[in-house]
């Protein structure tokens, strides 16, 4: 879903349910990345009442996208980089999809990029959705990929060559929307669902023009999701 759309009324207060959740159990002094989209958003300001009731004092978090950036600095969140805190502590994040192993679909929101990255520098990934994100196979909803916008066309076909439909991600007049790092997005939609998340990834990886794709193979610790009955803690299995 895009991050700017409005969820339903019963979906929004599963999402604030889990943020409210997920801000109550961040300790002070961590060093959190900050992720995006419409839970984030949630959980950034129940971040920002424990901050202002003097609950947190020290915390710094690391923005995933110019909108998480803007959000927190309004809602008084000290941010900082990844070049002077290369470390974090722990990440939250949201997702458009979780499978049973805790592999995620993100990006929808067009942040997928930069939360890969930030994810990647952080001791734990939390995860925070609403029930309807859990699927049983990756793939339900459209995998979002990010591209160079030279030769987008001829991505674009590449893409279809493995299989899926794609839709450039373009505002109402029809031009394509810039991601935050000024590349194009094209959602790729499969028919039947990714059975090979793994092999899709690495092929995905492998051509140039590819900037990086949404699937979070193997990087969730922790999945929390607001449910009708409270919120539900899925911790990943590491064992091999
Ligand atoms: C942003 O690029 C995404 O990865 C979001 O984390 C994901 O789309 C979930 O968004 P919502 O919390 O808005 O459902």
């Amino acid at each position: 879903m895009d991050a700017n759309r409005a969820p339903s009324t019963e979906t929004a207060q599963l999402k604030d349910q889990v943020a409210a959740h997920a801000a109550a159990l961040v300790p002070d002094g961590v060093i959190l990345g900050l992720g995006s989209g419409t839970t984030v958003r949630r959980f950034l300001v129940y971040l920002a009442r424990r901050l202002e009731r003097g609950e947190l004092r020290h915390i710094v978090g690391v923005p995933t996208s110019e909108a998480t950036a803007q959000h927190a600095r309004t809602l008084g969140i000290p941010l900082t980089s990844l070049d002077d805190h290369p470390l974090l502590d722990v990440t939250v994040d949201g997702a458009d999809e979780v499978d049973p192993e805790l592999n995620l679909i993100k990006g929808r929101g067009r942040a997928l990029v930069r939360e890969k990255i930030v994810a990647l520098h952080s001791k734990r990934l939390i995860i925070i959705v609403d029930e309807t994100k859990l699927v049983a196979r990756l793939g339900k909803g459209p995998l979002p990929v990010e591209v160079l916008p030279f030769g987008a066309g001829a991505h674009l076909r590449w893409l279809r060559s493995l299989g899926c439909e794609t839709r450039l991600v373009c505002d109402e007049e029809g031009r394509p929307i810039l991601t935050d790092n000024g590349h194009y997005l094209v959602m790729c939609y499969f028919p039947e669902g990714i059975p090979r998340p793994e092999e899709l990834a690495h092929t995905l990886k492998l051509r140039p023009g590819i900037i990086d794709h949404g699937l979070f193979l193997d990087m969730a610790d922790q999945v929390l999701v607001g449910t009708r009955q409270g919120v539900q803690v899925l911790t990943r299995n590491t064992s091999p």
